[in-house]
């Protein structure tokens, strides 16, 4: 028996020593223990530790969604790419998946996803580091997948490897199928730094033909356009960015970088874009960048990093930093976007907390909870979300002088106007460091991290009573 029991404690399964891709897992399990869950989101894709930034790769592939991240899992500040990974039926309730791409001689930037067949395919920027000016270089590379979990590098990487003027900066592909070819976007810039975004298009995803400047900046719309996407929405085309560099003007542009569209015509034979209406923000709220969509179902859904840079990220002191907005769907209506949380959400509602006239009681939330309230568009509607034991303060408020919502963060002013289509409701998502507010049907949307302490209480400054519907939410991603 004493036998028995030395072989088995002394035997354990053989590690696979030198596997970097196990060695990660291992780190990362054990990591996890470490982190202070205070701030950690319920509802939101997190990190499981370390950073997060740009979603990457949203696809659907074998009966689920699946979402790539910009991924440093060794500290709570960006570092050398890796990919993390997640998986859903429905776009609510998220698995944690293995790390998709570790970098090697180069680091994993932003990209997409597409199937081919049956097959994964990840294409990325790699980036790197050289020993001559500007001292980093950007290509794209290929990984494939015939399960969706485990990745290969292509070994012909990488598969194109320069912008036309010989730009470094040739970063974040977004690729599509239409017809027989697939097609690319980069994002890209002049050599007097305009931001402009590549067209190119391949028969194999391997070799790729450049086709032409989709959209460049004319000096005014920044010097770096980064993770561009390009789609057919409700019969219009959509040039959606990340410029960086645009200057503030009045209302607008407040954050480090912004996100936005341009709403176009596009014909598949000449390959030119023609805009129509000029470069509109997508979401008005402090932390919010770097947008990806997809397609499924004949539904277009988007997810951003609930983020920014060169901000704060209060949460990486407990060991991790960033997360990823809900998931939102897209509509055209006359000339601008609607986003709307995807219908799904409503799974996560559990019990009705607050129904009926919401005069000056509090409503108390443990960490989660969606509002849902009306008031007379007449009057001044005013909403104070706060820490109970203090910590940031959010004030929502609608002026009927100046048609504007505002959000307005310990200070930090967000505001932009609202001109409702129909419906005056408003719904306010809040989860443990966070709020997301839809106004209408989507017309105006705000996203904004807010960090209290302990949980959150909600109190209704207006001068006029709101009807109100509160709920709950429950946890979908895990801790
Ligand atoms: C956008 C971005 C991308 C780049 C990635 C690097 O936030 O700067 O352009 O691929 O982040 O993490």
């Amino acid at each position: 028996l004493l036998l028995f029991a030395f072989f088995s404690i002394g035997y354990p399964e053989p590690l696979k020593r030198g596997d970097p891709k196990q060695e990660l897992e291992e780190y990362i399990e054990n990591k996890k223990a470490e982190i202070n869950p205070r701030y950690r989101l319920q509802y939101h894709v997190i990190p499981p530790v370390g950073w997060m930034n740009d979603p990457n790769g949203f696809s659907y592939y074998k009966g689920q969604y699946h979402l790539f991240y910009q991924f440093y899992p060794y500290d709570s500040v960006w570092g050398p790419m890796h990919w993390g990974h997640v998986t859903s039926p429905n776009l609510v309730d998220w698995t944690q998946q293995p790390t998709a791409l570790l970098p090697e001689e180069e680091m994993c930037f932003s990209g997409s996803a597409v199937v081919d067949e049956d097959t994964m395919v990840l294409i990325y920027t790699g980036r790197l580091i050289i020993n001559v000016e500007p001292f980093y270089n950007e290509t794209q590379y290929l990984a494939f997948s015939d399960d969706g979990i485990n990745f290969e590098k292509y070994e012909g990487n990488p598969v194109l490897t320069r912008a036309p003027n010989g730009s470094p900066d040739f970063r974040d592909p977004k690729v599509w199928k239409h017809g027989d070819y697939w097609y690319v976007v980069i994002g890209s810039k002049t050599e007097d730094e305009r931001g402009r975004v590549l067209l190119y298009r391949s028969l194999d995803l391997i070799s790729w033909d450049f086709l032409t400047v989709l959209g460049e900046s004319s000096g005014t719309m920044g010097y770096m356009w980064e993770c561009p996407d390009f789609f057919e929405l409700n019969g219009r085309y959509v040039l959606l960015m990340s410029p960086q560099g645009l200057e503030p003007q009045g209302d607008r542009y407040k954050n480090t970088h912004q996100t936005g569209y341009i709403i176009g015509n596009f014909n598949y034979e000449t390959f030119e874009f023609v805009p129509e209406v000029d470069f509109q923000e997508i979401d008005f709220g402090h932390d919010f960048y770097a947008t990806q969509t997809s397609e499924h179902n004949g539904k277009r859904i988007l997810i951003a990093w609930f983020g920014m840079w060169e901000v704060p990220h209060p949460e990486d002191v407990d060991g991790w930093a960033g997360a990823m907005t809900i998931f939102r769907e897209l509509e055209m209506v006359g000339d601008r976007i609607l986003m709307k949380p995807v219908e799904q959400m409503l799974t996560l509602r559990e019990e009705n907390v607050f129904s009926g006239t919401w005069s000056n009681e509090v409503l108390e939330f443990q960490k989660t909870g969606e509002i849902v309230f009306n008031g007379d568009l007449d009057n001044v509607i005013e909403i104070l979300i706060e820490g109970k034991e203090g910590g940031d303060q959010v004030w929502i408020k609608w002026d009927p002088q100046t048609g504007k919502v505002s959000v307005n963060r310990s200070g930090e002013v967000r505001q932009v106007e609202w001109l409702p289509i129909d419906s005056r409701s408003w719904r306010l998502f809040i989860d443990s460091s966070s709020l997301e507010l839809f106004c209408g049907e989507g017309e105006v949307v705000f996203s904004t991290r807010a960090y209290p302490n302990g949980d959150w209480k909600v109190t209704n400054l207006s001068p006029q009573i709101l009807s109100v519907e509160a709920y709950k939410l429950r946890r979908s991603v895990p801790e």
